[in-house]
C-alpha cells in the first residue's frame, strides 16, 4: 500500500475510535494536530510519514484517561500500526514519538534528545492547547473530569513530577498557570513559536476579562 492509503485508513480507524470524546481530545483535535504537524513539518523537515502516523496516532489512549497509564496509548498505536501492516522499524519510532510528546507537569522538563519528528509533533499537539481553541479545550476537559471552573481559595500548583500532575484536581482556570501558559517557551520549532506568540496573548486577555467578570467590574 502506498504512504497516502495508509495514512487514509488510519485516518478512518482513529476518527472512530474518537468520535465519542468530549473532553477535548476528540477526532477533531487529532485532526488539527495532524495538519499542524504537516505545516510545521513543510518549513521544518522531518520523516514526513513517521510525522503524520504519530500526530493520528498521539491521542489514541491519552493516560488521562487510564488511570495515569502511559504504555496504553504506545501499545494501543503498536496494534493499529500493525494491523495496516506498518514495517516494525516505523512502528518502533511512532511508539517512541507518542511516548514523549505528552506534557507531564510544570517543572518536568522534556525528555532529552528528541527526535526532530517528536519535536514536531509535540509542538502541534501544544499549539491546539493555546489560543480560543485551547480554553474551550480545557474547560470540556475540566467539566469531563469534575474540576471546579475557578475556585479564588485555591492556588495553581506547578507540578514537580508527572504523577503529581496526573492527579491534579485543579480548577480549569488553575490549568492556564500549571500549563498553558508555560507552553510558549517550550515550543521547540522557530515556527511554532511564532505561531505560540498570538495565541498566547489570547489566553492572557481572556484571563484579564474572566477577573474583571469574577468580580463583578464593569
Ligand atoms: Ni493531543
Amino acid at each position: 500500500m502506498k504512504h497516502s492509503e495508509l495514512i487514509g485508513y488510519l485516518v478512518k480507524k482513529v476518527r472512530e475510535e474518537l468520535e465519542s470524546d468530549s473532553t477535548g481530545h476528540d477526532w477533531w483535535h487529532t485532526q488539527r494536530v495532524w495538519n499542524w504537524a504537516k505545516s510545521i513539518s513543510a518549513r521544518e523537515g522531518g520523516d514526513r510519514f513517521i510525522i503524520e502516523l504519530a500526530a493520528l496516532l498521539h491521542d489514541i489512549a491519552d493516560w488521562k484517561f487510564y488511570e495515569g497509564d502511559e504504555t496504553v496509548g504506545p501499545l494501543k498505536a503498536q496494534e493499529i500500526l500493525k494491523t495496516i501492516g506498518i514495517e516494525s522499524e516505523v512502528i518502533e519510532r511512532v511508539v517512541v514519538i507518542i511516548q514523549q510528546v505528552s506534557f507531564k507537569g510544570a517543572e518536568v522538563e522534556n525528555q532529552l534528545g528528541m527526535s526532530i519528528e517528536a519535536k514536531i509533533v509535540q509542538d502541534a499537539d501544544r499549539l491546539d492547547a493555546l489560543g480560543a481553541i485551547g480554553i474551550a479545550r480545557t474547560f470540556a476537559y475540566g467539566g469531563a473530569m469534575g474540576r471546579k471552573i475557578y475556585d479564588p481559595e485555591i492556588q495553581p500548583i506547578l507540578h514537580q513530577s508527572g504523577d503529581a500532575y496526573k492527579t491534579s484536581k485543579s480548577p480549569s482556570i488553575n490549568h492556564f498557570y500549571e500549563k498553558l501558559l508555560l507552553l510558549r517557551d517550550r515550543m521547540n520549532t522557530d515556527f511554532a513559536k511564532e505561531v505560540a506568540k498570538n495565541r498566547h496573548i489570547y489566553l492572557e486577555s481572556f484571563l484579564e476579562e474572566f477577573y474583571k467578570e469574577w468580580n463583578c467590574e464593569s
